[in-house]
């Protein structure tokens, strides 16, 4: 069947074609039903199902037959270790953690929240919570002690698994002190913490409270799976919205299996068996769908990633993990191959590797531009494909679905919506718009199975983020055009999120930082657009009236305290100080006119500007900091 034929299937009969999918998954009891309206445009899927994660990432293989087949290898260049877990293995593994976390209280529906680097023991984490039923919240390491805090006061965890530490190119990552930290902080408490000691690092645990990794594990009675509804969450996972606080993204069990399993062939054309590799951080949602669950699921060997595109040791480890370990479909972001192109720009090193078994490179997490994409498919010979998809619908919204149809590649477009989307670009008023002409990107409702049913302790929330601007309809928050073949184009975020590096950050965190140092009367942060990163964030800060001290000082201690109160992940590396900021005459401040500013676009103040000779002001502000670039 073509793209266009089973997109129409779906069409027809939506109920039909989601049933359908839900074949390929083994479950305890089948759903009679795919979708269940639950009003006020609510929906879940195969809410009287009963399913297990675990069993269908794990034992089902392993009952197939095919125990001795590679589940998950881990490729660690920054510790020179590399090993191999086959399917036999992780299932032994992962119910003996289950076990020990059911041993300890831990019980369906009880919160875990996970704080690891890329070891192989993070999805086996993942994999135990979904085992008894636990809903785990991964916390990406490069968070501070206050954003795990946040999260541990939002989610109530019963427990903590962590790591003692990560690795950075210039740095080790000493979790222990950060997750004590944040426990310290946060009013609620876990009742007990496991932590994983990793050899390079073992770190001092608390007396009553932590409890080692292998040690809890000692003499416990494996767990078995525990079945649970289809509308069970499987996990939480926080993202930046425009506000401070994160949205905890919530992924129901059922959909999120039958989704995942879904665009294993369809879009990313690997068979079970293939070996997949997504080389991004199990903290993010890649990491959630593609490092750990669809590939397991799907019965394929997922690649476990410990380093960085460059440096570990040079610009050709991605080529020489893809090689070494026969990888079939290989994701990062466009930003890692910005970085991989910039030290190896003629493509040298790709030269020493045998990729002939690759077939495609897949882009997501932020715009792929046009001389990133160019270069590899001149470099790597091979199929680029560009897909969009967000932490809120957990995979691809439009993709090109090369396990159906490779559909031609058009540069700057991720292609074409993936069934169960109906993408609509809209003017402000909700207006429909033509094609080619750009407008805010919205979904019809209901969104297909495995994206968000809501958010976490926040259901107010959630409907002001994503269902009342266009009554009908998800606001995805990015703005573009579908053209006439009906490929989309992603231009630009309607809100102040900003992606640095294919990480989704938010502008209204960083501001509320700032607004906290104590010479800070008023601030505004921006993403500038970086020749790396995609983006960074640039802080503007107007000095509390009669402070003296030098701006370089307070600018110093600006850049300290977003690295300590959110994280080293923020890049926030250039503030500066500026008399006043730009402004309508309603008092909104003018960010987008600052960040044309700082990218050296030309643009028109807008005619509400209270002053604009402030526009001169801030240019000449952005001059001190190298801006434009
Ligand atoms: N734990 C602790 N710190 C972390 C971290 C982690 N897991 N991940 C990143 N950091 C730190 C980095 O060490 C860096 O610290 P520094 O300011 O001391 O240098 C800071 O956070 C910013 O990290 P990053 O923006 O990633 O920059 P980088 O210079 O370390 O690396 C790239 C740049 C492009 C190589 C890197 O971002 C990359 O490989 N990106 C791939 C994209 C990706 O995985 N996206 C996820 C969604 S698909
Ligand atoms: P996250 O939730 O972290 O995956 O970030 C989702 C956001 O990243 C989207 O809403 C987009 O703004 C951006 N994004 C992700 N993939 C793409 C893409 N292929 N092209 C353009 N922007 C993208």
């Amino acid at each position: 069947m073509s793209y266009r034929e089973i997109y129409k299937r779906w069409q027809d009969d939506p109920e039909a074609y989601w049933l359908n999918e839900a074949k390929s998954i083994d479950w305890d009891e089948a759903p009679t039903q795919a979708l269940f309206d639950r009003g006020e445009n609510i929906y879940e899927w195969y809410a009287d199902a009963r399913v297990n994660t675990c069993y269908n990432a794990v034992d089902r293989h392993v009952k197939a037959g095919r125990g001795a087949q590679a589940a998950i290898i881990h490729d660690s260049p920054v510790t020179g270790t590399k090993h191999t877990i086959t399917y036999a293995e992780l299932q032994t593994r992962v119910a003996s953690l289950a076990g020990a976390l059911r041993a300890k209280g831990v019980e369906k529906g009880d919160r875990v929240i996970i704080y690891m680097p890329m070891v192989p023991e993070a999805l086996e984490a993942m994999l135990a919570c979904a085992r008894i039923g636990a809903i785990h919240s991964v916390v990406f390491g490069g968070f501070s002690a206050t954003e795990l805090a946040v999260r541990i006061e939002d989610c109530t965890p019963k427990a903590i698994i962590a790591a003692s530490c990560g690795i950075e190119p210039n740095r080790s990552v000493h979790y222990k002190p950060l997750l004590d930290g944040a426990i310290e902080q946060a009013a609620h408490k876990p009742e007990f913490c496991v932590i994983f000691q990793r050899e390079q690092e073992v770190a001092k645990l608390v007396e009553g409270r932590d409890v080692s990794w292998h040690g809890f594990q000692y003499g416990v009675e494996p767990a078995e799976c525990v079945p649970v509804e289809g509308n069970h969450p499987a996990y939480i996972l926080y993202t930046s919205g425009t506000t401070g606080a994160p949205k905890g993204v919530i992924r129901a069990t059922a959909g999120h299996l039958v989704a995942l399993n879904w665009t294993m062939k369809n879009i990313y054309n690997v068979d079970p068996g293939d070996v997949f590799w997504a080389a991004s951080d199990v903290g993010w949602v890649v990491g959630h769908s593609y490092i750990c669950y669809a590939p397991l699921i799907h019965g394929n060997t997922t690649v476990v990633f410990e380093g960085k595109p460059v440096g570990n040791p040079d610009a050709g480890t991605f080529w020489r993990v893809i090689a070494e370990h026969d990888v079939r479909a290989f994701f990062t972001a466009p930003t890692a191959i910005r970085a991989v192109k910039r030290e190896d720009p003629h493509g040298e090193l790709i030269k020493k590797y045998d990729l002939s078994r690759l077939k495609a490179l897949y882009l997501a997490g932020e715009r792929a531009d046009p001389d990133t994409i160019i270069w590899a498919q001149e470099k790597l010979g091979k199929p680029v494909y560009d897909h969009w998809w967000q932490t809120e619908t957990g995979c691809a919204i439009a993709a090109n679905p090369a396990g159906v149809e490779a559909l031609p590649v058009k540069i700057g477009s991720p292609t074409v919506a993936m069934p169960g989307y109906d993408i609509c670009i809209l003017g402000e008023d909700g207006t429909p718009k033509e094609p080619g002409e750009l407008g805010a990107i919205a979904i019809k409702l209901p969104l297909p199975p495995g994206t968000l049913p809501g958010l976490w302790n926040a259901e107010a929330r959630f409907r002001k983020s994503y269902l009342e601007t266009f009554p009908g309809y998800y606001e995805t928050g990015d703005a573009g055009m579908i053209d006439e073949d009906g490929y989309l184009y992603i231009m630009a975020r309607t809100d102040d999120v900003i992606n640095v590096a294919g990480h989704r950050l938010s502008t209204g965190l960083m501001e509320e930082v700032l607004a906290s140092h104590p010479d800070v009367a008023e601030c505004a942060v921006l993403g500038a657009k970086d020749a790396l990163k995609g983006q960074v964030p640039i802080g503007f800060v107007c000095l509390t009236k009669g402070v003296d001290r030098p701006a370089e000082d307070i600018t110093k201690e600006c850049v300290a305290l977003v690295r300590d109160k959110i994280g080293p992940v923020a890049a926030f590396k250039l503030a500066v100080v500026v008399d006043r900021l730009p402004k309508t005459r309603s008092g909104k401040i003018l960010r987008r006119t600052m960040a044309s500013l700082a990218d050296g676009e030309d643009f028109k103040p807008p005619a509400t500007i209270d002053d604009p000779a402030i526009i001169d002001e801030i240019a000449a502000a952005l001059k001190t900091i190298g801006y434009p670039q």
